[in-house]
């Protein structure tokens, strides 16, 4: 670690992911910047930042550099990863923001959801026999929802920051005109998605020009994105919904047989939502309502756990009830959750801790209660799809945010002239009732695409404050978002710190398939035994020594960062997955 003195910010000390190597080492190092209170303090004692690629968490300490707060740096931080991770999240995609105001001390919970265009009705999605589409769901002009991050950013910046859009947009700007390094996860990610973004004139033209793919090492610049962002930066709303952009998206979609319209892109409208709330043990956790599924899932696994002391007991104990409550809470978001503004969801009575007691009760100590119903598709891993950046200011202001394009690259096609590569995030819908999405999720009419509305989504940015600590946290992975946030949240109440957590090995159950899937390290060979002796399906990675036979992979990209305010100091935690990813703390002058 090193020290380095800068514009009257000292960075105490940054944290490569890559450090980390791509295994799971629980052992992983804290990053810190030191020193002991005499008593609690009122204010940080300076900034943190952890995203998933180091461009984006340095363009953020920048703007906290000239001046900016926590939402000027996020405007920041997303936007770079917008031309960084085109693989990931985009101006042609959505978002979900939680913030914390903290001269107000109001919690704002910011949907960037894209919407759905009133052309793509559900039998738009269906085959001649009936079934299905997955092409038409996953890519190409059908798949596309209005995008929601261009006027999120805009109505953060102009409700919450206060630098212009000019200045917190220089760094995307800068960094898409001057171009940067492909790394290995988008070449790989492009080689995967190729065959379908060949099909669209403008994505072959950014990313196979004169036919050659671009791979790991080339310098990846961007243009005419370079120019959407300028006049984003100048014109507010109207630079990407009105005029030209919004006449070459809306161009780019017809001419690939799409349906969008002039006046969809102008109505789209960001809402601010009040966050789910709710208590676990000392913590109080702060998270995403619907059209998240995440936070209401979190508040049913959390206070189905409540009462059991999950420290101090056996590993396959604990497995078991962590996956019980898993099991139930999923169930639930297949059939209850969707767009708030469209459906009555039963918030109140899914999050309220009579409930959980009554989930609680459904559950055996001794033994798995089979999903049985139908069975589900296998879910792929989904860690560089979605991305998720977590900030700390030095006044105490937080935001966690989380932005995806959907799947690997979104619907792979990029609106020629523009830059932006739209988002395939209508598969969030139920196209089909009761078939499962390319995460393996299911749902029903709560959920069904509707002109206007909002895609279920599974993002799940989260703060969690106790007397001792204020912790922002979130990670992409598609359903597997929840039960990492979940982990997380479990590993903090267990007293590991933030790279500690973002460390920590994974394992999910959403309630079909009815299997455990888990991350090389996540359950022992021994506690796998006894999961199966209580009638758990386990999927573990090959080299588990007692029986693994499951896929090795690894999931998420989880963010997060921590305010300890017995000790003072400000912790960031990087995924190690991800070797591009990057914690920066910053000591105030
Ligand atoms: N597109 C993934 C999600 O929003 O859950």
């Amino acid at each position: 670690m090193r020290s380095v003195q800068s514009r009257g910010w000292g960075i105490a000390s940054r944290l490569t992911a890559a450090a980390f190597g791509l295994l799971l080492p629980l052992l992983a190092l804290g990053v810190g910047a030191t020193g002991l209170a005499q008593t609690e303090p009122a204010h940080p004692p300076g900034a943190v930042i952890a995203s998933a690629h180091a461009a984006a968490t340095a363009a953020g300490a920048q703007v906290l550099r000239e001046g900016g707060n926590a939402f000027d740096a996020a405007v920041a931080v997303s936007a770079v990863l917008s031309v960084v991770e085109p693989i990931s999240s985009g101006l042609g995609g959505g978002g979900l923001w939680l913030l914390h105001d903290a001269k107000s001390g109001r919690d704002i919970f910011v949907d960037g959801r894209e919407t759905s265009p009133a052309a793509a009705t559900p039998e738009r999605f269906l085959d001649h026999n009936g079934n299905l589409d997955q092409d038409r769901a996953e890519n190409g002009p059908w798949s596309a929802g209005i995008p929601g991050l261009p006027a999120l950013l805009v109505h953060v910046a102009e409700k919450y920051g206060r630098l212009p859009l000019k200045q917190t947009l220089a760094p995307a700007i800068r960094i898409a005109r001057d171009g940067f390094p492909v790394y290995a996860r988008m070449a790989h990610g492009y080689q995967q998605r190729r065959a379908v973004m060949d099909r669209y004139p403008g994505s072959r033209a950014l990313f196979s020009p004169n036919g050659k793919p671009i791979a790991e090492g080339d310098v990846f610049r961007q243009p005419e994105l370079a120019v959407t962002l300028e006049l984003l930066a100048e014109r507010g709303f109207d630079g990407f919904y009105r005029g030209r952009v919004a006449r070459q998206l809306v161009a780019a979609v017809n001419a690939e047989g799409g349906q969008w319209t002039h006046a969809e892109l102008a109505a789209y409208g960001v809402k601010e939502r009040e966050p789910i709330r709710f208590r676990y043990h000392d913590w109080n956790i702060v998270t995403a309502p619907p059209v998240s599924s995440g936070g209401i899932a979190l508040a049913q696994m959390l206070q189905i756990l409540e009462p059991y002391d999950l420290k101090a007991m056996p590993e396959a104990q604990r497995v078991h009830l962590v996956v019980e409550s898993m099991r139930r809470a999923y169930r639930d978001r297949t059939f209850y959750l969707g767009d708030p503004d469209f459906v009555q969801v039963p918030q109140a009575l899914l999050t309220s801790p009579a409930y959980a007691a009554g989930l609680r009760a459904s559950i055996n100590p001794d033994k798995a209660t089979p999903s049985n119903l139908l069975s589900g598709q296998p879910t792929p891993l989904e860690d560089d799809e979605t991305t998720h950046f977590s900030i700390i200011d030095a006044e105490g202001n937080r935001v966690g945010a989380t932005q995806t394009v959907n799947l690997l690259y979104g619907s792979g096609l990029v609106a020629p002239g523009t830059g932006v590569l739209l988002n395939d995030e209508m598969d969030d819908f139920a196209l089909k009732p009761g078939t499962p999405n390319a995460f393996g999720v299911m749902g029903y009419a709560a959920n069904a695409p509707r002109p206007g509305k909002r895609m279920l989504s599974s993002m799940t940015p989260t703060f969690m404050e106790s007397p001792d600590k204020v912790v922002v946290l979130g990670t992409p992975g598609g359903s597997r978002i929840i039960t990492m946030v979940l982990l997380g949240i479990l590993g903090y109440d267990d007293g590991l710190d933030a790279q500690q957590v973002a460390a920590l090995p994974r394992y999910h159950h959403q309630w079909l398939p009815d299997v455990i899937d888990a991350e090389p390290g996540a359950v022992s060979p021994a506690a796998a035994a006894q999961l199966r002796a209580r009638g758990h399906t386990l999927e573990l990675p090959p080299d588990e020594a007692a029986g693994g036979r499951g896929s090795s992979h690894v999931w998420g990209n989880l963010q997060t960062v921590e305010w300890d305010r017995v000790r003072n100091v400000l912790l960031g935690g990087s995924d190690p997955r991800n070797p591009v990813g990057k914690a920066e703390v910053m000591v105030s002058p």
